[in-house]
């Protein structure tokens, strides 16, 4: 018999998406009955949707209040699949929150067929504490939300958080009208605390380098490239964790949900970690500027001619590594980061006892300077020494994030 989907349709711009979505549907002869939200309906007509998927079109509560002939319970359930596409934040929040305020929303709560869920909004809304959380709940509560593209938005932005193309969808939704198990079954599961070790834990990390301004132009700075860091934030987030990277100027794409908070100077770096607090762990990997300008000129400062250099004075930035120690909020797990050239051991150990932290990521740089992808570490902690091989970052990364799962479990 032919398979049918009851396609729900969001209010975002995507939703023109959802007329090619029922075309190459039909083109396969899977049956499509529409429900369009009050959102929706901003963005396509239900008459489009009408004729695209030769069937009527569903909007409102009240379309359904002849109970005789099509009852929303009926409506749920006569359909093989329900698919949200474009499954907007609103859409996901009050499906995770087990809304009925609506047509859509009572249907997604009266159905008993699996359900996929299609995301697609601005970025920021996609990386938003808020959605990485009702994401997780419907993952866990049975629902396949499928991950959105990457690439350039409607909105100017970039990054994750487009809707998948249209055939993407399709073979998605075959895969599911097929019963194939395997596609729910590469869905990560959030609830396992097997497969995410780090769930319901917020994890901080400091990465990259820190510019501090001499004047509109110039800046001190060091050859950081934010990799280890974001490597281990990646890490952090596949774990399961809520993750807050706090970020000097780096060229790296923000791992996928992941909490980026973008700064440049130490001082700035110091207060977002601080506004980040609480965290069960805090991972400072950053290499922050040990001085800034005492004076940030207002101006260019000009080379007058005369062969005189401009005197410039430094003043210490705050160590947000040691100031975290010290703080009420200290996370349970503090972790340092040090690159050493040599007498590696020796000196993490002094830095340990220095900062106040837990462990000391220590970072042999004598053979491969910053920025490289390899990293030979040992970890330095009040009970010894844990040395690891030369490994990839990433490798370094995922390594590390495991020992913090086991402290924190
Ligand atoms: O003192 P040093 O820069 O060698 O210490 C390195 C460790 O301290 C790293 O974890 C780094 O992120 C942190 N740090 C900091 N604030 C500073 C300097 C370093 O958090 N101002």
């Amino acid at each position: 018999m032919a398979k049918r989907i009851l396609l729900v349709i969001g209010g975002g711009i995507a939703a023109y998406k959802a007329a090619e979505l029922i075309r190459l549907l039909r083109k396969d002869g899977i049956g499509v009955t529409c429900v369009l939200t009050e959102g929706g309906a901003q963005f396509v007509t239900p008459l489009t949707l009408a004729a695209l998927s030769e069937n009527r079109v569903y909007s409102h509560l009240f379309d359904l209040k002849d109970e005789v002939e099509m009852g929303h319970i009926q409506l749920s359930r006569q359909a093989d699949l329900v698919v949200v596409c474009p499954a907007t934040a609103d859409l996901l929040a009050r499906m995770a929150g087990g809304l009925a305020n609506d047509l859509a929303t009572t249907l997604l709560l009266a159905t008993d067929k699996p359900v996929l869920a299609v995301p697609a909004m601005n970025v920021r809304m996609w990386l938003h504490a808020a959605t990485r959380r009702n994401v997780a709940q419907l993952k866990s509560d049975g629902v396949t939300v499928m991950e959105p593209d990457e690439g350039e938005m409607a909105c100017g932005e970039y990054g994750p958080g487009r809707l998948p193309e249209p055939e993407a969808i399709v073979a998605r939704i075959k895969a599911m009208l097929a019963g194939d198990g395997a596609a729910l079954d590469a869905q990560p599961d959030f609830a396992s605390e097997n497969h995410r070790p780090l769930y319901g834990k917020h994890v901080l990390i400091t990465a990259g380098p820190t510019h501090e301004a001499i004047d509109p132009v110039r800046y001190i700075a060091n050859r950081s490239s934010g990799k280890q860091g974001f490597a281990i934030a990646a890490a952090a987030a596949e774990a399961g964790a809520r993750v807050t990277l706090v970020s000097g100027p780096v060229a790296l794409p923000t791992p996928p949900g992941v909490i980026r908070v973008d700064v440049e100077s130490a001082r700035e770096m110091a207060a977002a970690v601080e506004a980040a607090l609480p965290a069960d762990a805090a991972i400072m990997v950053a290499a922050v500027a040990d001085w800034r300008a005492a004076d940030c000129a207002a101006t260019k400062i000009k080379k007058d001619g005369s062969g005189q250099v401009p005197p410039l004075a430094l003043a210490e930035n705050p160590d947000i590594l040691a100031g975290l120690a010290q703080s009420p909020q200290r996370p349970r797990l503090l972790v340092g980061f040090a690159a050493e050239t040599n007498d590696v051991i020796d000196h993490a150990k002094a830095k340990l006892a220095r900062k106040g932290c837990d462990w000391i990521v220590a970072n042999d740089v004598a053979a491969d300077p910053m920025g490289g992808e390899l990293n030979r570490v040992h970890i330095v902690s009040a009970t010894g020494v844990d040395s690891w091989e030369r490994l990839p970052k990433d490798a370094v990364a995922k390594q590390l994030i495991a020992k913090v799962a086991d402290v924190l479990r």
